[in-house]
């Protein structure tokens, strides 16, 4: 799929909390269980089992997308070799396997983020031969023999940070940063291809990496201070 197409955005979440009448935070939750609950409780509830569903995911991908992927009848493993970042893995691959759940899953590259997982938002984007792909999209067998390289592919030898990395900063690009390295793959890839882009190619070539935080100017003047 085109990285030029231009994508819908990310759901933004609610709020299940307000503010009683007599200034104390009761959350429907706790009403729900017929007992007050303290502001202090309720968030240190909602990171710790945010902190459990990540760690699940991490472990065991299908539990975060609730998909069998691992389970389709038939499907076996094979073992090959991918060039990631420079180096020669070798892991054990499905024949419908996606390149995001290889490298985040198998590899433990999890700076690749995965979002929509439908080829939608450019989280995923990686670069197979210097070109911006949605890893959620590309089959891991099919880029045997091919160059990927992640956002940890980026930094330089003594840990630096590339200079699109650095003009993210500088901009103050990231908000939360889910989408942030996706936008980095996909700046790398248009610079790569085009060293003096105008701010049309910019706004084109990034159209494909949606930011639910709105960062969009930011990531532009980045990408014009690069280039
Ligand atoms: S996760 Fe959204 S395009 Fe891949
Ligand atoms: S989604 Fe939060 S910085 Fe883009």
């Amino acid at each position: 799929m085109s990285k030029n197409e231009k994508k819908e955005g990310c759901k933004s979440s609610g709020s299940d909390s307000r503010e009683t009448p007599g200034g104390q935070d009761r959350t429907l939750l706790s009403r729900a269980a017929g007992r007050p609950v303290s502001r202090r409780e309720f968030i240190k509830g909602v990171i710790s089992s945010g902190a459990t569903i990540a760690a699940v995911g991490y472990i065991a991908p299908d539990a975060g997308t609730g998909r069998a992927w691992a389970a389709s009848p038939g499907a076996v493993e094979r073992l090959i070799s991918l060039q990631v970042n420079g180096r020669t893995r070798r892991v054990d691959v499905l024949p419908q396997e996606t390149l995001a759940m290889t490298l985040r899953y198998k590899l433990g590259l999890t700076g690749t983020k995965l979002s929509c997982d439908r080829g939608e938002c450019g989280a995923c984007t990686v670069l197979i031969d210097d070109v911006a792909y949605n890893s959620c999209s590309t089959l891991t067998h099919s880029v045997r023999n091919r160059s990927i390289t992640t956002i940890e592919g980026l930094e330089g030898p003594s840990g630096q940070l590339h200079p699109v990395q650095k003009a993210f900063v500088e901009e103050l690009g990231p908000q939360c940063g889910f989408c942030t390295p996706g936008q980095i793959m996909s700046a790398v890839a248009l610079l790569k291809a085009n060293p003096h882009p105008t701010r049309e190619d910019i706004l084109i070539s990034m159209s494909g990496n949606m930011c639910r935080c709105g960062s969009y100017d930011h990531y532009l003047k980045a990408i014009m201070r690069v280039a």
